[in-house]
C-alpha cells in the first residue's frame, strides 16, 4: 500500500473539489434530521456526519444544502465544520483508522503502533492511502486506557492491540474479509459509522458487552471487599469530631 492524499481536518473546506454524491435520497434524509430536533440548528451536527457519510467529506454541496435546510450561512456551516476535528475537508478512506497516543496508550506501546500504521499503509497521519481504502488519524485518549494500547477502526474499538495484531487487522480489512471490533461489533466502513453518527440506527447498538472485564475491575474489588461509596454527610460529621 502506498500513495496518499491529505485528507485533513484542520484548516479550510477544501472548496475546488466539488464533486458530489448529494442527490434528492440525501436531502430528504438530511431534511429528516432536522425533525429530531426542537431547534433546527441543532440539527447541523448530525448532518454534517451524514454528508461525510455520502461524500466521504464536508463537502461544498454538503455545506451549501445544510445552510439551505437550516436557513442560515454556508459560512456558519462551514464555521462550525472547521471547528470539529470529526469532520474531514477532503476525503478519508473507505476504513479511518485511528491510533491513541496519549500518555498511557504511548507508554503501553502506542507510539510503536502509530508507526507500524503509517510503515504498513505507506502514509502518516491526516493522510488517505491512494486506493481510498485506509485514512490514518492520531487520535487523544478514548477513554479505554484500562484496554491500552487502543485503535479505532471507524470508530469501533480495537483494544489491547500490538503492532503484529494491527497489521493482520490491515490485511484482513484490505482483504475484505469480516472483521468485529474486539467489543463485538462487526466492522464495515467509516461511511457507515458516519451515519449512526447522524443519528440512523443501524441496529448494532446491541452488539458486544457494554463494559469489559478490565473496566468493571473496580466495582469487583469493592464488592470483595466491602468498600461502599462516600459516606453520607451524618456519618461525615460523626467522623469528623
Ligand atoms: S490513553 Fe489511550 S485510551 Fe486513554
Amino acid at each position: 500500500m502506498s500513495g496518499h492524499d491529505d485528507y485533513t481536518h484542520t484548516g479550510s473546506v477544501d472548496m475546488t473539489d466539488n464533486s458530489t454524491r448529494i442527490d434528492q435520497e440525501a436531502i430528504d434524509q438530511l431534511t429528516a434530521l432536522v425533525g429530531k430536533y426542537p431547534q433546527k440548528r441543532s440539527a447541523l451536527l448530525p448532518m454534517l456526519h451524514y454528508v461525510q457519510a455520502i461524500d466521504g467529506r464536508v463537502s461544498p454541496r454538503g455545506i451549501e444544502v445544510c445552510a439551505e435546510i437550516l436557513d442560515i450561512t454556508p459560512a456558519q456551516v462551514a464555521g462550525v465544520a472547521t471547528f470539529y476535528t470529526m469532520y474531514k475537508r477532503r476525503p478519508a478512506g473507505k476504513h479511518h483508522i485511528g491510533v491513541c497516543t496519549t500518555a498511557l496508550c504511548a507508554v503501553m506501546g502506542g507510539d510503536a503502533l502509530l508507526e507500524t500504521v503509517e510503515r504498513k499503509l505507506g502514509i502518516t497521519t491526516e493522510q488517505t492511502t491512494e486506493d481510498g481504502m485506509f485514512s490514518l488519524e492520531k487520535v487523544e485518549c478514548n477513554a479505554a486506557c484500562d484496554f491500552a494500547p487502543v485503535m479505532m477502526v471507524n470508530w469501533e474499538f480495537m483494544d489491547n492491540m500490538t503492532p503484529e495484531k494491527a497489521e493482520q487487522l490491515l490485511d484482513d480489512l484490505a482483504e475484505g474479509r469480516e472483521v468485529h471490533s474486539t467489543r463485538g461489533p462487526q466492522i464495515t466502513s467509516w461511511a457507515d459509522s458516519e451515519k449512526v453518527l447522524a443519528g440512523i440506527n443501524d441496529g448494532k447498538a446491541d452488539e458486544g458487552p457494554s463494559a469489559g472485564t478490565p473496566s468493571l475491575e473496580g466495582v469487583r474489588l469493592a464488592a470483595e471487599k466491602g468498600w461502599t461509596g462516600t459516606p453520607d454527610a451524618e456519618s461525615q460529621k460523626g467522623g469528623d469530631s
